[in-house]
């Protein structure tokens, strides 16, 4: 009987274990999610053989719940030396939207976010949950971009291409 005792309480420290396990568990990321980040120097809103990686800039990734002004969640990142970023994100974000939006160029000659009057203002959705099909904690953003502030020269030729191209479609 003693010992049908002393595994009742084994087992039940056990759980208790697991269950301290899983509530630290629950403040590591449970996503990362990277992207790159341009410098498009043609002023449009799509990446393209001239745009260049961007070191050194800076984005935030923020969730919206239902309601006006709901943050659920936000945080900021920085890419690496090849444009590259990778934010660690706490909790799932089911019923959440979240997504990036660049905060801060490392070039002064491109820090332009683009909108309307150009280009489409660029941003990244992307889905934060394990609980619609989606598997794996890494998640691949669109790409951003800033523009640059002078048309670069190449870029007049490239155009006209692409505008040849659409018309044929
Ligand atoms: C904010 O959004 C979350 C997730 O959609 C929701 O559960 C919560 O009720 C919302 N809060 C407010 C104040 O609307």
């Amino acid at each position: 009987m003693a010992s049908l005792t002393q595994t009742r309480i084994l087992f039940i420290a056990a759980l208790s274990f697991v269950s301290l396990a899983g509530t630290a568990n629950s403040s590591a990321p449970q996503f990362y999610v990277e992207g790159e980040v341009y410098c498009e120097v043609c002023r449009t809103d799509f990446i393209n053989k001239f745009s260049e990686l961007m070191p050194g800039a800076k984005v935030k990734l923020e969730c919206k719940g239902e309601g006006e002004g709901n943050i659920t969640y936000s945080i900021e990142g920085e890419t690496n030396e090849k444009g590259l970023y990778n934010l660690a994100v706490e909790g799932d974000h089911e019923d959440e939207e979240c997504e990036i939006t660049l905060v801060k160029s490392s070039r002064p000659d491109c820090d332009e976010v683009p909108d309307e009057g150009f280009a489409v203002t660029p941003n990244s959705r992307i889905t934060l949950t394990q609980h619609n099909g989606v598997h794996g904690i890494t998640r691949h953003a669109n790409p951003l971009a800033f523009a640059k502030k002078e048309f670069a020269p190449p870029c007049a030729e490239f155009l006209k291409q692409i505008a040849v191209d659409s018309d044929d479609d």
